[in-house]
């Protein structure tokens, strides 16, 4: 059976677009797969600076939010990365497969690196530790024998039913479009461990929502982002309902006043009718059928109460799970233990490949 494992850093609350991209197809597959992972990913989020005491509250927050969205903590493994040291011992070993080239054009360095000017290694081999935490969940959650039995039973494989049993254990990823390249690079690792050591790893895949990518309600060339600096750019989950309407309010769009998806030549107002279409479960034709005779101004409207009626009851759940942080840490403290027997049996088989051992 195949996994899910997907991840998300606490460097602040989530907005709408990691709600449509990502959040909300987390809380479906936890009714598909038996396995199903969603990691704070803390130490991805140091390679962009960080305040020690802002970073303790944002991965709480992070928890709260997660479970306000429907995570579901019985059914999910919800944990915190770096309390699980396998990821970084991994990702070294994935670093010592990748080219410096094949990094150079992935988007995280390209974005950031750009805006200051210069950037650090941790941010250059960002894709490499997100390679890391997917291919560490190989397994998923077999138990300690069935592992056993099924790394015995592989050295005894030819390399055809290898891959074969490998495909069948893929871990799927859902994720929103921008880290599309960065899946590609986790594949290509994949396939340079296998090709180095022994058919080992098998290359997750890509599981993309409807809504692949949110744009920014000030620029929509741009993606919705946490670190917008313009405040009216971004809808976040714990924003007031007046907050949401004066976003949507001001959301760029252009001197035509009706509504049409033309999302090459009318990316603002396509912007809105693709989370409009998302938030209410309809399709993109029939919001625009909707919205016929209505001028944007107007339109602006009901697509601000199509999202206040999605994020309203997310928003006061939040504000309540936020209250018991000694809630939040024992969860991601049982999910960190969850976390960490599901990858050491994969880390002890690596060391051996490699030849720690
Ligand atoms: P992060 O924290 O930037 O975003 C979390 C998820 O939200 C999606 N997303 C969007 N989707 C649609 N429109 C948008 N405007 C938008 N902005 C963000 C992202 O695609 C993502 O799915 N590198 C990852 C974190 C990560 C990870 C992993 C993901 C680390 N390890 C392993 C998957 C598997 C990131 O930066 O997410």
């Amino acid at each position: 059976k195949a996994q899910v494992f997907s991840g998300i850093q606490p460097t602040g609350v989530p907005h709408l677009g990691n709600y449509l991209g990502a959040l909300e197809s987390w809380v479906a597959l936890q009714d598909k797969y038996s396995t199903v992972m969603y990691s704070i990913v803390d130490l991805h989020s140091i390679t962009q600076p960080q305040d020690p005491q802002m970073l303790r509250e944002n991965i709480l927050d992070m928890a709260a939010s997660l479970l306000a969205c429907g995570i579901d903590p019985t059914r999910s493994i919800l944990f915190q990365q770096s309390q699980v040291s396998e990821h970084a011992e991994l990702s070294w070993i994935l670093g010592c497969l990748t080219s410096m080239p094949r990094l150079r054009h992935l988007p995280q360095w390209k974005m950031k690196s750009k805006q200051k000017n210069e950037g650090s290694v941790g941010l250059y081999t960002y894709p490499v530790l997100q390679a890391a935490d997917i291919l560490l969940y190989k397994y998923g959650q077999l138990c300690s024998s069935c592992v056993l039995i099924l790394s015995r039973l592989y050295s005894q494989l030819c390399v055809r039913e290898r891959v074969m049993l490998l495909l069948c254990r893929s871990t799927h990823v859902p994720v929103g479009e921008d880290q599309i390249q960065h899946l590609e690079l986790a594949q290509d690792l994949a396939r340079i461990f296998n090709n180095q050591y022994e058919e080992f790893f098998p290359e997750p895949c890509a599981l993309l929502s409807g809504t692949r990518k949110v744009k920014s309600l000030r620029d929509p060339s741009s993606k919705m982002s946490k670190s917008d600096p313009q405040k009216l750019a971004t809808v976040f989950l714990t924003d007031t309902p007046d907050d949401i309407v004066l976003k949507i309010r001001r959301a760029v769009t252009d001197l035509t006043s009706e509504v049409t998806y033309e999302p090459e030549s009318r990316p603002g107002v396509s912007n809105l009718v693709s989370m409009h279409a998302a938030v209410s479960g309809q399709s993109v034709e029939e919001v625009v059928r909707l919205a016929e005779g209505m001028d944007t101004g107007q339109y602006k409207n009901v697509v601000a109460e199509a999202i206040v009626q999605t994020l309203q009851p997310i928003r006061l759940e939040i504000q309540r799970l936020r209250a018991d942080r000694g809630h939040l840490e024992s969860l991601l403290a049982k999910g960190a233990e969850k976390a960490h027997s599901l990858a050491a049996p994969v880390m002890t088989e690596v060391r051996k490949l490699v030849g720690f051992y």
